[in-house]
């Protein structure tokens, strides 16, 4: 079930008495929906969090406290909402705050001490502002040892900001100018599962991604990568590297990852070169997208992967040894879909034996 799910179920819990009452699977449902779209979804979208009731009584103290610019609406007493409203600047947080959406405003710069008594801030929601590096001071968000989710995308950095906490799960600083990564930038951050970096200038990782002991999720589409970041962290799952200038592979870069899952590749510049012989053949790989490349050879890969992206580049040839080295009953790919169109391969290029070796591939596009 989704957190959604959860929270709507125990809202209903709490209020109709799971316990004493068998409501009929009809009325549930029904209670559900008008729930989700009533509580959840309604006017603050956005906001994943129950509202606290018992808090309630206290709602003179805490509509005292908002800034002017935003509301603190007294059914969530822990959020600030001060997003798209021409905002210039971060207003003070008070000190209950966990969540400030300040997203879509005109926010230049953050000033020092603005989230001084938010030590509890758990959400800083930043998105599409005009924030520059050099209008937030390292300390900014040194001070919040609770942070986990800090948003920042579509802003205009050229740096990741230094000093961020290292209680950070969820960083988003995609479709900024960042052209450079110093190798302490992320140090430490040991709870970091997801880097979305996608849409900047960044032309060298600088092995700062080694130490993202937990991240699980990169994204580094976009940027000015001429090879793969060297030193990826132990347990990338998801691993999106198209639209970069990348021409070659390194022989051991899927070595020794036994979680990495998804590697997408398409919108480079790699060739057979660039591609050492067993490079792909790895046996917990389950896509591969190496679509838009100059790739003339299908590379050999294991006969685990399911989805394989070839598309959109200069094969001439059906080789059923890049996917089968044996073929017999026993022996065969596990692949499901294989993409080739606009490559240089037709139909009757397709050998009598891909039928055996490819027997449980669904979908083959020539
Ligand atoms: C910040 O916290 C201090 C100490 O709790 C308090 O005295 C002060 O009034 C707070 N500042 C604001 C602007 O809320
Ligand atoms: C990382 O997460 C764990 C478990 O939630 C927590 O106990 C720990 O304090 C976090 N580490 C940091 C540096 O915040
Ligand atoms: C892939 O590697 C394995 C060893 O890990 C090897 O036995 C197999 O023949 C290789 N596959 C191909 C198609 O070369
Ligand atoms: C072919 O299948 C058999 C039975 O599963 C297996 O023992 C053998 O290693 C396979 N050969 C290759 C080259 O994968």
């Amino acid at each position: 079930m989704t957190m959604y799910g959860w929270l709507v179920l125990l809202l209903w819990a709490g209020s109709v008495g799971l316990a004493t009452q068998q409501p009929d699977t009809q009325t549930w449902l029904s209670y559900l929906r008008s729930r989700a779209s009533n509580r959840v979804y309604g006017r603050y979208p956005g906001n994943y969090y129950a509202s606290n009731y018992e808090d309630e009584e206290d709602e003179s103290a805490e509509v005292l406290d908002c800034p002017l610019e935003c509301d603190c609406p007294s059914a969530y007493p822990y959020a600030m909402y001060c997003h798209s409203r021409n905002l210039r600047h971060v207003p003070f947080v008070p000190s209950r705050m966990k969540y400030v959406y300040l997203q879509n405003n005109q926010i230049t710069g953050i000033t020092d001490g603005v989230f001084d008594n938010a030590t509890g801030l758990v959400w800083i929601i930043l998105h599409m502002n005009q924030l520059k590096s050099d209008k937030i001071s390292n300390k900014v968000f040194s001070k919040l040892p609770k942070l986990e989710r800090l948003f920042l995308y579509h802003n205009k950095l050229d740096r990741i900001p230094q000093g961020l906490p290292r209680s950070l799960r969820d960083l988003r600083i995609n479709h900024n100018d960042i052209s450079s990564m110093p190798a302490d930038t992320l140090r430490g951050m040991v709870n970091l599962t997801a880097l979305r970096l996608q849409s900047n200038a960044i032309k060298d990782t600088n092995g700062a991604l080694e130490s993202l002991q937990s991240l699980t999720y990169l994204d580094l589409r976009g940027n000015l990568l001429t090879k793969i970041p060297d030193r990826l962290p132990p347990k990338l799952n998801q691993l999106y590297l198209e639209y970069n200038r990348i021409s070659a592979i390194p022989a051991d870069f899927l070595r020794n990852r036994p979680e990495l899952r998804f590697v997408r590749l398409s919108h480079n510049e790699i060739t057979d070169k660039g591609i050492p012989p067993n490079a792909f053949n790895v046996t917990n790989l389950m896509e591969l997208d190496l679509s838009y490349n100059k790739l003339e050879k299908i590379p050999t890969i294991n006969t685990n992967l399911m989805n394989l992206y070839l598309q959109a580049n200069h094969i001439k040839e059906f080789s059923i040894s890049s996917f089968c080295r044996v073929v017999d009953m026993a022996n065969y790919s596990n692949l499901r879909v294989l993409r080739l169109e606009a490559n240089e391969i037709r139909a009757h290029d397709v050998p009598p034996e891909a039928l055996l070796c490819l027997r449980m591939a669904t979908n083959i596009n020539l």
